[in-house]
């Protein structure tokens, strides 16, 4: 069935008590209006219109990719009020999908359902069952079960409040009888607004049929008011992730202890994840990949038999096949690992490429550097890249063995197979094959004597 769609995102979200507007506030890293915009487009929408206003311009611009219609609300006198500067919009014969961008965890079978429901009926509302209704409208039906309409919560009696089912806020409605009911919504009721919910009253009142399909999974009809919902938001959503990924086979020590803000492809079997790893962005897991406790990885490729071990960063970065990195290690944007190598302990990596076999196990900067196959980096040499207006590069070769303590001051290429002695500062180009090193003699000084405490007269 063709629809258009009509995000609201207007409200102020008074409730978060934050400067930022409700909808940019993300869940897996993506804002709430970002979710919703993709349940429209997923569902196949002919038309999106999203209606903004708290916030003003700062909402679009936090969106450049939507294929949207923006519509200004100003100033925000209730949600139906922001329907109606919709209005314009719409085409007459066509089905209105109305969503709240603040109610982002609804999927989309649901709402293929409510569409679906809506069949020949003018409107079709989903509702839900919850056990705690606070803050909900409440759906009033008469004693033969037919809704009525929809109470606020500020405005129902205690008898109303005690109502279970609630509106979620996403509703289907024709275009000609949504513009008729809209352009009869008043304002007399306690927050003063131009509530949306009341065009249910006046479709019941003038006998149209009311087409009701109820959300099935608790959490997906959440709105988020305020930070504590969008904490419980957040879990829902992680958990869902972490079931996907688990339904492709990957391991999860602990599905409660993962979390993914972006996409993640898996692309092998028996993945395993330990706890407290976030992984952010796109992420491109291998097989037999282990990732263990507290590492985050973002935009991250990881090839087949990767291992990264506990509390590493990496951001930005290839990991080539049979590779092993960590603990304790932070790889920086511009990074390509090929195979097999190993990145050790409190090593930090750079915009640099490192070929097969080759090792930086222990305390090193490698920046801005080419290294070669089959190179051993000791524990403890820096690339020293910058000289404080510039980034230099350094170049060491295939077979290279570079010794503990090792400057390797930047322009310089370390020829192959070169060996540099542990403690050198190299400032110029070494040769194949050869040790190099730069170090001060060591003296033994036969006789000399230890200093002896003087007794305090
Ligand atoms: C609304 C419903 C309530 C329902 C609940 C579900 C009404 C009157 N009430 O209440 O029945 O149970 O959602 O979560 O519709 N908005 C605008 N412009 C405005 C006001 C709001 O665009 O002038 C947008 C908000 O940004 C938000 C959505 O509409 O995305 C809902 O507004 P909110 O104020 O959160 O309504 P609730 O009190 O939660
Ligand atoms: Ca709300």
């Amino acid at each position: 069935m063709t629809f258009q769609t009509v995000i609201l995102a207007a409200g102020q979200g008074t409730r978060m008590r934050s400067a930022r507007p409700k909808v940019l506030h993300p869940i897996g890293g993506k804002p709430l209006l970002g979710h919703v915009y993709e349940l429209a487009q997923g569902l196949g929408a002919e038309a999106v219109f999203i209606v903004y206003g708290h916030g003003g311009e700062r909402i679009p611009e936090s969106c450049p990719g939507f294929e949207a219609t923006w519509i200004l609300q100003s100033p925000q006198l209730g949600t139906g009020h922001a329907v109606q500067q919709a209005m314009p919009h719409f085409a007459d014969d066509r089905l209105v999908l109305i969503l709240y961008g603040d109610v982002p965890l609804l999927r989309r079978e649901t709402v293929q359902e409510l569409i679906a429901g809506a069949g020949n009926a003018t409107l079709a509302l989903l509702t839900m069952q919850i056990d705690d209704p606070t803050g909900y409208g409440r759906i009033v039906r008469d004693a033969h079960g037919r809704v009525l309409r929809i109470v606020e919560e500020r405005d129902a009696t205690p008898d109303e409040r005690r109502i279970r089912e609630v509106n979620t806020g996403i509703l289907a409605c024709r275009g000609r009888a949504l513009r008729e009911w809209l352009g009869r919504l008043d304002n007399g009721n306690a927050k003063g607004e131009y509530y949306l919910t009341d065009i249910i009253g006046m479709a019941a009142a003038e006998g149209h049929e009311i087409a009701v399909s109820q959300a099935r999974e608790p959490n997906e009809v959440l709105g988020i008011n305020t930070q504590s919902q969008l904490a419980v938001a957040e879990r829902v959503f992680q958990s869902r992730q972490a079931q996907s990924l688990m339904d492709q086979g990957v391991t999860l020590l602990d599905p409660a202890r993962f979390d993914l803000r972006g996409s993640v492809a898996v692309e092998g079997q028996e993945i395993e994840l330990d706890v407290n790893v976030v992984l952010e962005g796109c992420v491109r897991l291998g097989h037999r990949v282990k990732i263990g406790a507290n590492v985050y990885l973002k935009d991250c490729v990881l090839g087949d038999d990767v291992q990264i071990l506990p509390n590493c960063y990496l951001e930005n970065a290839e990991i080539g096949d049979g590779s092993r990195i960590g603990p304790f290690a932070r790889i920086r944007p511009e990074t390509r690992l090929a195979d097999h190598v190993h990145i050790g302990n409190f090593v930090e990596v750079k915009n640099s490429t490192v070929a097969s076999g080759s090792k930086i196990n222990h305390l090193s900067y490698v920046g801005d550097t080419v290294v070669g196959q089959r190179v051993n980096i000791g524990a403890g040499t820096i690339t020293c890249n910058y000289d404080g207006a510039n980034k230099f590069q350094t170049i060491i070769e295939d077979g290279a063995f570079i010794g503990s303590d090792t400057q390797l001051v930047a322009p310089v290429r370390v020829g192959r197979n070169a060996t540099i002695g542990a403690g050198s500062t190299i400032t110029k180009d070494t040769p194949e094959d050869t040790l190099t090193l730069s170090r001060s003699k060591q003296l033994s000084i036969d006789g000399w004597q230890r200093p002896v405490k003087q007794e305090k007269k």
